[in-house]
């Protein structure tokens, strides 16, 4: 079938993107769902600054792709074999197909599924090849997804079922930015209640490990980033105290403010100075999580001795550590019951034309999920 989607041609453009359009509307040729995938039609795509890494290349993936991770729609064919969905089941997509096979799956962690890495790893879905072409070349899969797109075929082990009354343009969200920051904090850090946490970076990622840590029962919540407004909405959400890391003394305050440092904290930023922010306030024996993606050549520099005299913990979190399959409907029912306002992060709603100028605007800081509608 006939597509229209969001293709990445060259990696790198400078911005700002509303002038140079790095991603360009294209109408692409989508096959048809193979055995074990299905065709689901997009209904919202929320802009992730993961996509923005691939733009700018920090991030690097192979070119051509069709960008966007993070959606929600309903599924319009399956393929042969997929039998637990059926035609009209609303799915959010997953940016980690699991093949549920491999030791990483088998030890219940899909996020770190090895057929789903290599597959991302090379812009394919997990059976192998491309299902999209512009003038019968190839176009890569971003993450499994490739969801600037009205219609997107996946693996079947993309999508999680949710319920049918919840709108897509919520919905879309729980796919990369609730799992991603609200797992860091319940399953990669199992944040305590009564803890202190700080979050550093304040977009989609770390605003939903901000409500997380509340809902969590986090008795201090340390907000720290480098716009005062994000900081102000932060404090709206239940941060207690609000710090900007532009301020050259901001990580001594944190400490003196905490006596020492946090018990958990989260680097939501994608940035080598707020992970090492994040280092060195956290405590004595505490834990620093990061969900940030800098570029690859990027190094952090510890002392050893600080690790182990501290006894202190450094932890990554992709997906969230999630099992989706079990995460994604227990956070959709703790954002229902109101202990979980992820509805509070959308910034607007945008067609797919403008999609360039929506990512200068999370590029300049000044948004947190943009949802692009069908
Ligand atoms: N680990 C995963 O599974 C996963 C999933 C999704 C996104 N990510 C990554 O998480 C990061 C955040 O994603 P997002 O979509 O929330 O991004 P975003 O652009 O919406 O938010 C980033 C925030 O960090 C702030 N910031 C930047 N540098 C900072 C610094 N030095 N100190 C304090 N704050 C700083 C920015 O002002 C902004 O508010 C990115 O690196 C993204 O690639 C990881
Ligand atoms: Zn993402
Ligand atoms: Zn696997």
């Amino acid at each position: 079938m006939k597509i229209r989607a969001a293709i990445l041609h060259e990696i790198g453009a400078a911005p700002p993107y509303a002038s140079t359009q790095p991603l360009k509307i294209e109408t692409l040729d989508l096959d048809a769902p193979g055995e074990s995938e299905i065709l689901v039609q997009i209904k919202a795509a929320g802009l992730c600054h993961s996509d923005l890494s691939v733009i700018s290349g920090d991030r690097p993936r192979p070119a051509p792709m069709a960008l966007g991770h993070e959606a929600a729609g309903i599924v319009v064919e399956t393929g042969a074999g997929v039998h637990d969905l059926e035609v009209g089941d609303h799915v959010v997509l997953v940016f980690v197909p699991s093949c549920g096979g491999c030791v990483p799956c088998a030890e219940g962690r899909p996020a770190l599924c090895e057929p789903g890495a290599q597959s991302n790893l090379a812009g394919e879905l997990l059976n192998g090849g491309r299902r999209l072409h512009l003038n019968g070349s190839e176009v890569h899969h971003h993450l499994g997804v490739s969801a600037f797109a009205d219609h997107a075929v996946v693996s079947r082990r993309s999508a999680i079922k949710i319920d049918k009354t919840l709108p897509f343009v919520e919905a879309a969200l729980f796919g990369c930015a609730v799992i991603t920051g609200a797992g860091a904090v319940f399953n990669t850090a199992r944040v305590k209640a009564g803890s202190s946490v700080a979050v550093i970076g304040l977009g989609g990622v770390g605003l939903n490990a901000l409500i997380a840590a509340h809902a969590a029962g986090a008795r201090a919540i340390i907000a720290v980033d480098l716009r005062d407004d994000k900081l102000a909405f932060a404090r709206e959400l239940g941060a207690t105290q609000i710090f900007n890391a532009r301020n050259p003394d901001c990580a001594d305050e944190i400490r003196n403010a905490t006596r020492g440092g946090v018990d958990y904290a989260f680097e939501m930023a994608g940035s080598l100075p707020a992970l090492e922010l994040a280092w060195t306030i956290t405590r004595r024996g505490g834990e620093t999580v990061t969900a940030g993606l800098p570029h690859p050549d990027k190094r952090l520099s510890i002392p050893p001795v600080q690790l182990v005299g501290e006894e202190r913990t450094l932890k990554g979190s992709y997906l969230g550590s999630c099992v989706p399959l079990r995460d994604i409907p227990v956070y959709i029912e703790l954002y229902r019951a109101g202990r979980l306002p992820v509805n509070k992060l959308m910034s607007g709603l945008a067609p797919l034309d403008e999609i360039n100028g929506a990512f200068d605007r999370l590029a300049a800081g000044e948004t947190i999920r943009q949802i692009i509608t069908f």
